[in-house]
């Protein structure tokens, strides 16, 4: 089988204070591949992922992407293989909209041509009109379209692999639904490597390959969706039961 893209093998992260964030989390993301982290808040999903681009390093384990230890990655080098949209957009509030999703491509050095052409057909790619959106402040946007622009920056650079905190909770239902729908033919399209966050169960069965469920720092359960569905776990029943509808009408 082929190198995976991201393998954590034993991985722990504890805080100096000896605080455990994250217990031997033992995990395989195969190229091409959407893996859905579930958990409740504070059960270490954003930690997860900051390992992977090594903002954060394993204090136990390791923790290889394309097969190479984080710890061994030049960071800068690391960054730009695996794109980031962080839980808040984090967009820069003194750059545009279309000098924020232009970020990767003008510090690699390309063509101002190449640039706008590129920010053109991102932004288009997240549903925002270039011409009336390339030029606002993130502070003009609404939430939804911040995390678009977020999307749309983070893949500007084509990186093999992405790493999403949950880029759509500030949609509408309505609108979440639909680029929840897109964002699956873009990701059949563009066949990326993608690990993504979310608390909503639905999103997780809408969009996974594997569904990861994290529990005070463990991972509790992974598997397809159609096993989740299945699984007697005590944590997956208590997401599932969220989407029961008969339990919030009665
Ligand atoms: N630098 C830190 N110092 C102390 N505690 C931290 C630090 N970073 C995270 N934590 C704690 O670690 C736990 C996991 O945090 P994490 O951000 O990974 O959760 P999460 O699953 O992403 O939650 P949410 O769904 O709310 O975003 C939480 O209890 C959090 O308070
Ligand atoms: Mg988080």
């Amino acid at each position: 089988m082929s190198t995976p893209s991201i393998a954590f093998e034993h991985v722990s992260f504890q805080l100096p204070g000896g605080r455990t964030l994250l217990e031997d989390l033992n995990l395989e993301v195969q190229a091409g591949e959407t893996l859905v982290l579930l958990g409740r808040s504070g059960s270490g999903k954003t930690t997860t992922m900051r390992m992977i681009n090594r903002m954060l390093e394993p204090t136990g384990g390791v923790l290889r992407v394309q097969g190479t230890a984080t710890t061994a990655w030049d960071p800068i080098k690391l960054r730009r293989r695996v794109g980031y949209v962080i839980q808040e957009a984090g967009l820069f509030p003194h750059q545009t909209v279309a000098e924020n999703v232009g970020l990767v491509p003008r510090l690699e050095g390309w063509e101002p041509g190449r640039i706008r052409a590129r920010v053109d057909e991102l932004l288009a790619l997240v549903g925002l009109d270039p011409a009336q959106y390339g030029g606002r402040f993130p502070r003009e946007l609404s939430g939804g379209q911040r995390q678009r622009v977020g999307i749309a920056r983070a893949l500007a650079a084509d990186p093999p692999i992405m790493l999403l905190d949950e880029p759509f909770s500030a949609l509408d239902p309505i609108t979440r639904r639909d680029i929840q729908l897109e964002f699956k033919a873009l990701q059949r399209r563009l066949g990326k490597t993608l690990v993504f966050v979310t608390h909503d169960v639905r999103e997780a069965l809408v969009l996974a390959t594997r569904i990861g469920l994290m529990r005070d720092g463990k991972l509790q359960f992974l598997g397809t969706p159609t096993a989740f569905l299945a699984s007697a776990d005590d944590e997956v029943r208590a997401f599932l039961a969220c989407i029961e509808p008969e339990a919030e009408i009665a």
